[in-house]
């Protein structure tokens, strides 16, 4: 069978690479994909938000099965387009990838369906934004409605700067539409942790959490990022939280879901705060995470392909995941300016020919190749993951990998899986 992935990032070049491992694939495609998933895969030049190309690709490479990867495509309704056109297809249509498309949906969704999570309010006007502001306690979570690929969230520490998060939303219009609604949310205390679950619409089936560091530098300062790093399995999170956190957030939403007819099917991913009163949901998403992906897919031992059919073909009830016992640690490295911008063509050097290194996986997430050398070509740039048998070990093997890797500007944390590999 041919598999098409769709984007561009170390989530798809980790999707790929497990997809290349499976023996019911005997060719893997992505569009547009990047220089390093160019090793394993045949890449195809298209947007992933160009819906009438990718499933005329789809059509005529004959996918077997198309894996949507990122949100956008998800928001703009691929899924829908495959299914209508006879590809079947992983992922959510657009309706329920409204969870993450819409942040009010989400919590109207929630509310319906009992979930905890952030108390809130909407709001479309600057003026009623400001007022509810003035009698809010702060810390206070601002957050554009829409997508805003990880940056549309502003953690206001008092009043100006919440006034200029509204300001920057409601009036400049700093993140487009999608920030032309705010929801003002309680802030909530804790640890933050990610739990993902395949669904077939029915059945849902946990994978093990994986925690993310949102923030660019050590220590969790500076901005928020689409991750810097991660590390699998979380300690914190037992398996006997994640049922629990299965049970009362994932299928309670899932079912909501069915009774408005919405039919989930793909990755749900809450993005949790574990307080002191239990788990509450920070927000949805509808599709792997990144870098969560890079940490929890070199565990799993299972053919993810064949997972991931049973869920397009509404047949995950017999399905299990077999874990490998060992840590996993993904160090991301980022380039010059990011989170605010992303400095390009900065040449990249230490990997090997097919952009790896020994030792370590490392994910390509934004690289270009130019006259047979790579280059930065985004934001994030690799994703850098390694197993051990102890987090220590994971963490000394990732560490080792990065530091071979070098290019100019080059940003990455150096306290990924600290806290885990100090426990042990
Ligand atoms: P989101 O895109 O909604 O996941 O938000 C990005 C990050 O902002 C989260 O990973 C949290 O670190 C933080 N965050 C979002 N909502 C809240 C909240 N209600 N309380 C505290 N932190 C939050
Ligand atoms: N790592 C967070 C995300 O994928 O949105």
């Amino acid at each position: 069978m041919r598999v098409l992935v769709i984007g561009a990032g170390g989530r798809e070049h980790a999707i790929v690479k497990k997809a290349t491992a499976s023996s019911l694939v005997s060719e893997v495609h992505c569009a547009p994909g990047n220089a390093g998933i160019a090793r394993q895969a045949v890449c195809h030049p298209l947007s992933d938000t160009d819906i009438d190309g990718l499933v005329a690709l789809a059509g005529r490479i004959g996918a077997g099965l198309v894996v949507i990867g990122p949100e956008a495509p998800l928001c703009a309704g691929l899924a829908d387009a495959l299914l209508a056109a006879g590809i079947k297809v992983f992922g959510p249509g657009r309706e329920g990838a409204m969870l993450e498309g819409s942040k009010a949906f989400a919590k109207e969704v929630m509310d319906a369906a009992g979930v905890a999570t952030a108390g809130y309010s909407r709001f479309t006007e600057y003026a009623a934004a400001a007022a509810h502001i003035e009698e809010s306690i702060f810390p206070v979570v601002i957050k554009a409605n829409g997508l805003a690929a990880g940056k549309g969230v502003i953690i206001a520490r008092e009043n100006r700067e919440a006034g200029d998060a509204l300001e920057r939303c409601l009036v400049e219009g700093a993140f487009g539409e999608a920030g032309l609604e705010v929801l003002i949310e309680e802030c909530l205390v804790g640890h933050e942790c990610s739990v993902l679950a395949l669904c077939d619409g029915g059945t849902i089936l946990p994978l093990e959490p994986a925690q993310d560091y949102k923030r660019i530098f050590d220590g969790d300062h500076g901005p928020n990022t689409g991750g810097m790093g991660c590390y699998s399995p979380v300690p914190r999170v037992s398996p006997a939280l994640v049922d629990e956190i299965i049970e009362t957030v994932h299928r309670p939403v899932v079912a909501e879901l069915g009774r408005r007819g919405i039919d989930f099917q793909g990755v749900l991913y809450a993005g949790l705060m574990l307080t002191d009163q239990g788990p509450k949901v920070l927000e949805f998403n509808v599709r792997f995470g990144d870098p969560e992906t890079e940490a929890i897919l070199p565990r799993m031992e299972s053919d993810l392909v064949e997972l991931m059919l049973a869920c397009a073909d509404g047949d995950l009830a017999g399905s299990r995941i077999k874990w490998r016992e060992e840590r996993c640690v993904t160090v991301i490295m980022a380039s010059a300016g990011y989170p605010l911008s992303a400095s390009k063509g900065d040449e990249i050097a230490g990997l090997d020919l097919d952009g790896g290194l020994p030792g370590v996986e490392v994910y390509h997430a934004g690289t270009a190749e130019t006259d047979g050398k790579f280059i930065t070509a985004g934001g994030r740039v690799l994703a850098v993951s390694a197993l051990g048998r102890s987090f220590q070990e994971a963490r000394k093997q990732a560490y080792d990998g990065v530091s071979r890797i070098s290019f100019a500007g080059m940003q990455f944390r150096r306290d990924i899986a600290a806290e885990p590999a100090e426990a042990e």
